[in-house]
């Protein structure tokens, strides 16, 4: 399996052990990320007893990068076999019964960079040129998520992810655009991950750290360390949830 930790979430994998680091700059054409906060290396390593690689830090659209070269880690992962994927990330909070410092399980997203990771030729030992998202973040890993939180008395809300491009966070009037389009959280990374895995016929689960909170009418402003500390608060509930989700994942028939 594997997993990807975004902005902040880098004490997540502490829980990875036997780990082997592999510095992004030494696997041949991945980007390198260049932000602060985002770690920058493969670590091998198991999470209850099973093996799993964890992309630590990923690329964005805004530094420079096309979708494709921002998916590219997720291509290595599916191409060294990985079949269940985690994706964790940290997201502003759009719905405004969900708090800050709190998980929220995607289930579903909307792509509104404008750009998508399987633009140009398709390779057919990939996926398919035009693969179905009617069921892009799995409903099964869902409820698992949702049962292990539930079992730890870890709040765990459920909603649809929103991706922009960013660098810049958003205006009152985009958070409120945003929101009418039904979305609950808003990001700058994990929607064309999901469309790359999703290609490649990965399971997909993916979870948000919500680190602030966006509201039209009374927006507070947003700095890039205040999501980093928020997300540092909740990493250690993160941790908690994916070890147990981990250990109880089933087998890999249902991938694809
Ligand atoms: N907007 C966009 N991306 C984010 C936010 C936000 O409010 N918080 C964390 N990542």
């Amino acid at each position: 399996m594997g997993l990807v930790l975004g902005s902040g979430l880098g004490a997540v994998r502490q829980c990875i052990t036997d780990p082997l680091d592999l510095p992004f700059s030494e696997i041949p054409g991945l980007p390198q990320s260049t932000v602060q906060g985002h770690g920058g290396f493969l670590r091998a390593g198991r999470i209850k007893g099973r093996p799993v690689l964890a992309l630590c830090g990923r690329v964005h659209l805004y530094e420079g990068h096309s979708a494709a070269e921002a998916c590219l880690p997720i291509r290595v992962l599916g191409c060294l076999g990985v079949r269940t994927l985690i994706l964790t990330n940290a997201a502003g909070a759009l719905n405004p019964l969900f708090s800050a410092g709190t998980l929220m399980c995607i289930t579903d997203h909307i792509n509104l960079t404008g750009q998508n990771p399987l633009t140009g030729p398709n390779d057919e030992s990939w996926g398919p040129r035009f693969p179905d998202m009617s069921r892009a973040w799995c409903p099964e890993l869902a409820a698992l998520a949702q049962a292990q939180a539930r079992a730890q008395g870890l709040v765990l809300e459920r909603g649809v992810y929103i991706q922009v491009s960013g660098p810049c966070l958003e205006t009152p009037a985009e958070t409120r655009a945003y929101r009418q389009m039904g979305a609950d959280a808003i990001g700058m990374s994990t929607a064309i991950e999901a469309i790359a895995a999703r290609h490649m016929g990965m399971r997909v689960l993916g979870v948000s750290c919500l680190t602030n909170k966006n509201l039209p009418d009374c927006m507070a402003e947003t700095s890039h360390q205040s999501v980093l500390d928020m997300a540092d608060q909740a990493a250690e509930n993160l941790a908690r949830l994916l070890a147990s989700v981990v250990g109880e994942l089933p087998g890999e028939a249902g991938a694809g």
